[in-house]
């Protein structure tokens, strides 16, 4: 406790003298959301990305996240503090391979999940997260759309429109480690709890919800709910917005297992040093940052 107000300390001084803005997942390390400047679903930090006027942006995410920064402020120094934070999900689509379904499918329509490199955003035609896919799903005309990577989201958006759409094999490692027999037992455990959970789970956990949605959906609905009690299936760092936005609301986290380790690789020390050093850098080569910036445009505009 107190070796992290030694760091907040120093890290407060230097975000000033850096004229820095620290920006947070929900799923950060409790410490690390309370250091940031704002915390926030993979929307809220991109529109703050887009419109900040800081002259440094360090990313406390995963690296998808920080390189949309990049895309979209290219005039700002954005800083990954633990240059390692990848997302699985986001390497299971290359563009090469979308490239290659292009080819295949002619004239067909790319929805892209943000967690995505710049390379298959510029590949992309519209970007979407898991607050507005529904949203970005129904702004598009004809038949042929692709949703990647994301196998759960793309089906869970195509289900509510009711609208076919073409799936890639993709999927978050951390979500799909949450099975229904978690959910079957937690509610067994909890029978008054609502069980929220992120549309990244696998389909038959869905289908065992109460409500599904984006982590600022999850904070907002259990915010305004009645109920007192909620079996979270979502990574665990979302626990601490939950309490802080709900006293005297219980939260259960519905499998031990949904730890994301790239999310945790941030740490206070990695923060401060990045702040001191200006890396770990990302930074989008010009071709693609254009091209990767029009697909987040188009989401943004919506
Ligand atoms: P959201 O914050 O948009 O719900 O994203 C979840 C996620 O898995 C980010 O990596
Ligand atoms: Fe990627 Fe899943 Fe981790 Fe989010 S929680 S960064 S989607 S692996």
């Amino acid at each position: 406790e107190d070796l992290f107000q030694t760091l907040a300390e120093e890290i407060e001084v230097l975000k000033k003298e850096r004229k820095a803005i620290i920006i947070a997942h929900y799923y950060q390390r409790p410490e690390i959301q309370d250091i940031a400047d704002f915390v926030g679903d993979s929307l809220q930090l991109s529109q703050q990305a887009a419109k900040t006027d800081a002259e440094v942006i360090v990313f406390c995410g995963v690296h998808f996240m920080a390189e949309s920064a990049a895309i979209l402020s290219p005039d700002k120094i954005v800083i990954l503090p633990d240059a390692n934070a990848g997302c699985p999900m986001a390497d299971m689509v290359d563009a090469e391979g979308l490239r290659a379904y292009k080819k295949r499918v002619p004239g067909v329509q790319v929805v892209c999940y943000v967690n995505t490199s710049a390379e298959v955003k510029a590949e992309s035609d519209i970007c979407c997260t898991s607050s507005n896919a529904v949203k970005v799903l129904q702004s598009l005309k004809g038949e042929d759309i692709l949703f990647i990577p994301d196998e759960n989201l793309g089906r869970y958006a195509a289900n509510i429109l009711d609208r076919p759409i073409q799936l890639w094999p993709g999927y978050c490692k951390t979500h799909d480690r949450l099975t229904k027999e978690d959910i079957l037992k937690a509610r067994e455990e909890h029978p008054l709890a609502k069980v929220i959970v992120h549309p990244e789970c696998r389909e038959d956990v869905c289908q065992e919800a109460d409500y599904i949605g984006s982590t600022a959906g999850l904070i907002a609905y259990a915010q305004n709910s009645e109920k007192r009690e909620f079996i979270v299936g979502t990574e665990s760092g979302i626990l601490h917005r939950l309490h802080q936005a709900c006293p005297g609301k219980e939260f259960y986290l519905a499998s031990e297992r949904l730890v994301c380790p790239n999310m945790k690789l941030t740490t206070l020390d990695k923060v401060r040093d990045a702040l001191i050093a200006l890396s770990p850098r990302i930074t989008v080569q010009e071709e693609i940052r254009v091209k990767a910036k029009a697909a987040l445009d188009r989401m943004l505009a919506l």
